[in-house]
Parts: C-alpha cells; sequence; structure tokens
C-alpha cells in the first residue's frame, strides 16, 4: 500500500476516511496557516511535488489549492510558486506546551528527581548491582525466546517467578503460601491499586501510619477513599488509638518490619492487637514489608503476614529496594479465600509488568544470585549506614542526633533547635542534597521535625563528613 506520509510536517492522510483525500489535503493546509505553522508569505510546495510526496493524484492536490486559493488562503504566483497569502492577519503562534515543572516536593511530599542526589531516600546502592550478571541471564533469556513467549504474559505473572517468589517468602520471611496466592505486580502502587479494587471502596476508611509514606495518603485520596492517621511510638502503630479513633476503619496499612520512615518494629503484643482488630471488624491489613530483609544487628524477624491465621494480611513486597527500582516489579500475597477475586481483577488490570523482566529475575532467583545479593546488601549497608552516621556526627557534631535504628535504608536526624526541617531540607536541595523533610510525612497537628537520609549511596565516612559540613553551613 502507498505510505501517504509526507515529508513536509503535514499529518498523514487516510486513505479510507469518509473525509475525501482532497478535503484532507485541504484541511491540513488551512489548520497550518490559521494555526501560524506556516505564516505569511511561505512558499508551498507545488501540486505535482506534493502529489508526488503525499501519493495521491495530483488532481486531488490541485482540487485542494483551489478551494485554499477561492478561500483566500494562498495565493498562486506563476513562475514564483504557490504561497500562503502575504497580508493574511498574523496568526498567534501556537502556544508552546510546557513541561510541567520540577518541584522539590509534590503535593504529598514525594518527588523523584532524575538523577540520584547524595541522601535520596528509596534507591538501593545501585552501583554495587551485579550488571553484568544480569545483563548475562537477560541475554540467555532473549536467546532463547520461542514464539508463545511473545504472547501476553499471564496478568497474575509468570508461575515460575511466583513459585520463586512463594519459595524465597517461606524461608525468607516465614510466609507459607502457594503460588497462586502471589501476584506479580509492577510496584507497590499497583500493588495498593490491586487491593483497593478487590476489596474497598470508595468513602472506607483506612488507617494510616502517622508519620508514614506519603504516597499511601495520596493512593487513597485518588481512590476517593479515607486516609485515618494513627500515630506510632517505640513499638510501632499504637493499635490502641486507631480503634480509639475510627474501629470500624476497613483497613490498615502497615510496615511492620521497619516502621516508614522512623524504622521501628512493630512489636509481637501490637501484631497481635492488629491481628484480632481485623478478624473481629473483618478489616483488611495490608503489611508494606519494602525492606523488610536490612536489618542489620540480628535476623530480619518473620513478617507479619506469617502469624495470619484468619487470612486477614495481603503481603505486599517489592524487588525496587533489593534489586533496583527500574526493574519496575513487586508483588502481593494474598489470603486464600481471595485469589479468585485478586485473578478477575488482575485479568481486567493487567499487562504491566513485562514478560521478559520477569523471566530474568526468574532465573536470577531460581539460580541462587537473589540470596547472595541480599546477603552482599545487608553487609554493604551495615558498612554504609556506620560510615554515614559516623561521618555526620562528626561533622555536626551536638547540632544533629542520629535515630538509633535496628534496620532499614535510611537514617533519621534530629536537629538541635534552629531551621525546621523543610526550609533545611529545601536549602540542601538547593545544593544538590536531597533530604526528605520528616513533617512532611505527617498530617498531624505538631509534626516530629527530622531529615531522612539514605545511606545506601554514601560509600565512605570521608564522604558523609564532607556532606556533613555542608549541611552545617546550611543551618
Ligand atoms: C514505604 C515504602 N513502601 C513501598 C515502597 C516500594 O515502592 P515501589 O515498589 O513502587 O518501588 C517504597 C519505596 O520507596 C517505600 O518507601
Amino acid at each position: 500500500m502507498t505510505d501517504r506520509r509526507p515529508k513536509n510536517g503535514l499529518p498523514p492522510l487516510v486513505p479510507n476516511s469518509a473525509d475525501p483525500l482532497y478535503r484532507q489535503v485541504y484541511e491540513r493546509f488551512r489548520g497550518a496557516i490559521t494555526q501560524g505553522t506556516l505564516a505569511p508569505g511561505d512558499r508551498i510546495p507545488s501540486a505535482r511535488a506534493l502529489a508526488k510526496e503525499m501519493g495521491v493524484a495530483r488532481g486531488t492536490i490541485e482540487v485542494a489549492y483551489s478551494l485554499l486559493v477561492a478561500e483566500g488562503y494562498i495565493q498562486t504566483r506563476g513562475q514564483a510558486g504557490t504561497i500562503v497569502t502575504p497580508d493574511l492577519q498574523p496568526q498567534a503562534p501556537p502556544a508552546a506546551v510546557a513541561p510541567p515543572p520540577e518541584t522539590p516536593d509534590d503535593e504529598h511530599g514525594w518527588h523523584r528527581p532524575a538523577v540520584i542526589l547524595p541522601f535520596q531516600m528509596g534507591v538501593p546502592a545501585l552501583d554495587e548491582f551485579p550488571r553484568k550478571l544480569w545483563a548475562r541471564l537477560g541475554a540467555r533469556q532473549l536467546r532463547s525466546v520461542q514464539a508463545p513467549d511473545l504472547s501476553y504474559p499471564p496478568s497474575n505473572g509468570l508461575m515460575g517467578l511466583r513459585t520463586a517468589v512463594a519459595a524465597y517468602l517461606q524461608v525468607a520471611r516465614g510466609i507459607h503460601c502457594q503460588p497462586s496466592q502471589v501476584f506479580i505486580t509492577s510496584g507497590y502502587n499497583h500493588s495498593m491499586l490491586l487491593v483497593m479494587q478487590a476489596l474497598l471502596a470508595p468513602g472506607d476508611r483506612v488507617w494510616v501510619e502517622d508519620p508514614g509514606y506519603p504516597p499511601t495518603r495520596a493512593l487513597l485520596a485518588q481512590a476517593r477513599m479515607q486516609a485515618m492517621p494513627v500515630p506510632v511510638d517505640q513499638d510501632g502503630l499504637m493499635v490502641g488509638e486507631g480503634i480509639a479513633r475510627c474501629i470500624d476503619a476497613k483497613a490498615a496499612v502497615v510496615t511492620p518490619a521497619h516502621q516508614s520512615p522512623l524504622s521501628m518494629s512493630l512489636s509481637l503484643p501490637r501484631r497481635q492487637a492488629l491481628l484480632e482488630w481485623a478478624e473481629r471488624q473483618q478489616a483488611w491489613i495490608v503489611e508494606d514489608d519494602y525492606d523488610g530483609e536490612y536489618r542489620y544487628a540480628s535476623r530480619p524477624l518473620p513478617a507479619l503476614k506469617s502469624l495470619d491465621a484468619q487470612g486477614r494480611v495481603l503481603y505486599a513486597g517489592s524487588f525496587s529496594k533489593v534489586l533496583f527500582p527500574g526493574m519496575r516489579l513487586a508483588y502481593l500475597v494474598v489470603p486464600a479465600a481471595q485469589v479468585a477475586r485478586f485473578d478477575r481483577i488482575c485479568r481486567l488490570l493487567s499487562g504491566t509488568a513485562p514478560g521478559l523482566t520477569q523471566s530474568i529475575l526468574t532465573a536470577f532467583m531460581a539460580e541462587g544470585h537473589f540470596g547472595r545479593h541480599i546477603q552482599r546488601m545487608r553487609r554493604l549497608y551495615s558498612d554504609r549506614r556506620n560510615a554515614t552516621a559516623a561521618g555526620l556526627a562528626a561533622a555536626l557534631g551536638d547540632r544533629m542526633r542520629i535515630d538509633p535504628q535496628p534496620g532499614g535504608m535510611h537514617l533519621v536526624a534530629r536537629m538541635e533547635g534552629g531551621l525546621g526541617d523543610q526550609p533545611l531540607a529545601a536549602r540542601m536541595l538547593e545544593q544538590g542534597m536531597y533530604a526528605h523533610p520528616l513533617s512532611r510525612w505527617s498530617s498531624l497537628p505538631d509534626p516530629q521535625q527530622g531529615l531522612l537520609l539514605s545511606f545506601t549511596n554514601i560509600a565512605s565516612e570521608t564522604h558523609a563528613h564532607e556532606l556533613g559540613l555542608r549541611i552545617k553551613a546550611l543551618m
């Protein structure tokens, strides 16, 4: 078939449209002239040249041109060719569509700059990811692709990956589940979307930790659900407070391994109280276990899901922290009784997790690289955490205090007097350092102040010390 895509910047013609071809040519020129893309006096191609370029009969172009001449948009000037009428009122050029401004924090206190800045949260040590190994596995997967692999992947994920995740969770997080209970998603937000679609309804009230991960609040608001902030103390979510404030919430979203962002673990009595509440109220618990593997002083705690005898807990894990966030793969473990419901929702919202990436990850897990990588990262982060804390303490002395924490991927630094966390974080960003102000993670009155500082990409105490001196100069 003739390709009617012209090289002159005009949109291509639509061969079988209800609009005849001459009309389409006419509309394209008239649009270009009135929008200012073609200016008064601009020369336009001869009918013969344009007909050849567009792959249509010369007569088609001539009919379009004669209409444009009749309406006064163009003039033919014999040997000098055809031009846009010179004394046409100049039209305002089409308004340029400005890209949305890069803001340090969006309305939910979450922003990801294009480059990784010192202290930026949520990014693992990308320099330490075994890229060559990943590339080798990727090449192998690509070479072995068969025709059926090019079809749609299952909407709930490749069975091999779901099996590998179920096996990993059994050993590492104490969770007993069947591969059929594991749903592969493209990130925590996607997992939350599935939960909200499958189990909740607009208007539902949902407990969220305060301070807590801002995107969770934003997702609930987007789904017209009401986030009910419940404070945390040294034992994690204050379940009694949640019950006192909103006993009939339909769900609670919690980070039991390391509370996000303060990093304490949810104590066993609180875990039991939360499960009891959920069972009594027939409410759901979303366990966001985004970095449960990273505990440095002792073995990682079993997941809350491992205590879930009544099938009330949905366990959300992500590969963003343990591998790399660009992979966009995560998983959701749902209670056995809910599998059919999630299968249905997944089929409806399918198509988010590319099969090839899933198959590379399956090989990475099945061949033992995943476990080894986590072990190596745990040692590296323990070192980087100590180095960052020591470097900052040496530079900032008594101007800043660092909370003792058992795990996680960032430090919580408290300023002694002086500037509030939001102006200080804004000044740091101007200087190319990205701290999250703790107060932005809260919606309660009188929020705690502090800086959330990731250490995963700070490679030495010297570097941390140097950054600490730069922060001191801004305080
Ligand atoms: C509290 C919390 N939950 C979940 C995630 C994982 O999100 P995703 O899977 O979209 O990368 C993060 C990442 O920063 C997080 O901090």
